[in-house]
């Protein structure tokens, strides 16, 4: 596993003048056509400092979770984090053909489905990646199984394999990072990876936010934190493929008003990013000095700044 010749994900490129500012409170003052898409980061927030897993959740198809994902992984591996991602998307597996996992020869191949009928641990079902710094529990078609035949304890499944894992490691879990990709629905797998959460982070696509949508993952973020993971709670909101408008604004507004704790990043709609995927590599490699790679840099930087690498 370890021979495998894996690249490097690079420094950014962009130029400083594409950063975005950080504000501790939006500018509501400003007229929107001249309003410059900020970063709202809370005074409250407060970067972690042990292992996190991320549950990167909206069951709208399209909001942007499987860029983030990778976005997010590729930002922190390249700050020399150990992240692991799991494709959690029973409809399109889209994470698992973006970064193609690297299936040992002569092994069966395991995937995040094995884990959910105790065949195998997660250790077990996870890949390196062509990619420094990125492992990753894969999933194909055969992941809707869990929804179909509820495995016994399939809401705890992961948050148990991860457990497991930390407590086989000395307390340690092997991953610094390990973000789940979830699916286009509140089914099974999306309440086992909330479960397994310490924070959700909300990718919705500016362009086709649906608010019932919203209220609806509320809803089901209330539950699993009444029921299955009180310390669940939403750790970032991403508003995917911004651009300038006036609802833009009033949708950053209002998300803030939701989740008043939670950084909300812009990240700004980019050909770069939507042609990252069939070129099977990261956006930060894809276009390095792409808005939408520093954008995502940036938002990695505020949520787990690269000091904190071990
Ligand atoms: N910042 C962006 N700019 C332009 N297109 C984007 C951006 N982020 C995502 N996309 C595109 O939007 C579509 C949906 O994104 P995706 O991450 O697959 O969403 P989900 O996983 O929620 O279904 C994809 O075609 C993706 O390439
Ligand atoms: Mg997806």
């Amino acid at each position: 596993m370890s021979s495998l010749p894996r690249t490097l994900l690079p420094a950014l490129s962009s130029p400083p003048g594409d950063r975005l500012e950080v504000v501790s409170a939006w500018d509501d003052v400003t007229p929107y056509q001249s309003w410059r898409p900020q970063i709202l980061v809370p005074a409250t927030f407060r970067p972690p400092t042990a292992a996190r897993v991320f549950a990167v959740v909206n069951q709208k198809g399209g909001a942007g979770k499987t860029t983030t994902t990778v976005e997010l992984a590729a930002a922190w591996a390249a700050a020399g984090f150990r992240v692991r991602v799991i494709d959690a998307d029973d409809q399109e597996a889209a994470l698992s053909v973006w970064l193609l996992p690297q299936f040992p020869q002569g092994a069966p191949q395991r995937s995040l489905r094995s884990v959910f009928f105790d065949e195998c641990t997660l250790l077990e079902a996870t890949y390196p990646t062509l990619f420094e710094n990125i492992d990753i529990v894969p999933s194909g078609l055969d992941l809707k199984r869990v929804e179909y035949d509820r495995p016994i304890g399939a809401e705890q499944a992961l948050a148990t394999a991860l457990r497991k894992e930390a407590e086989q490691d000395g307390g340690r879990s092997p991953y610094d990072v390990t973000l789940i990709d979830g699916a286009p629905s509140l089914g099974l797998v999306t309440v086992a990876a909330l479960t397994a959460g310490d924070q959700v982070l909300v990718p919705l696509a500016v362009g086709g936010l649906d608010l019932k949508a919203m209220a609806s993952l509320d809803r089901t973020i209330t539950s699993v934190q009444e029921k299955t993971n009180p310390k669940l709670d939403v750790g970032a909101v991403f508003l995917t493929a911004w651009d300038k408008s006036g609802f833009a604004r009033q949708l950053a507004a209002k998300v803030s008003e939701d989740y008043p704790d939670a950084p909300v990043f812009p990240i700004r709609r980019s050909v770069r990013a939507a042609e990252a995927p069939i070129t099977e590599r990261p956006v930060r490699l894809h276009a390095p000095e792409s808005t939408a790679a520093g954008d995502y840099g940036q938002a990695a930087d505020v949520l787990m700044p690269a000091r904190a690498a071990a």
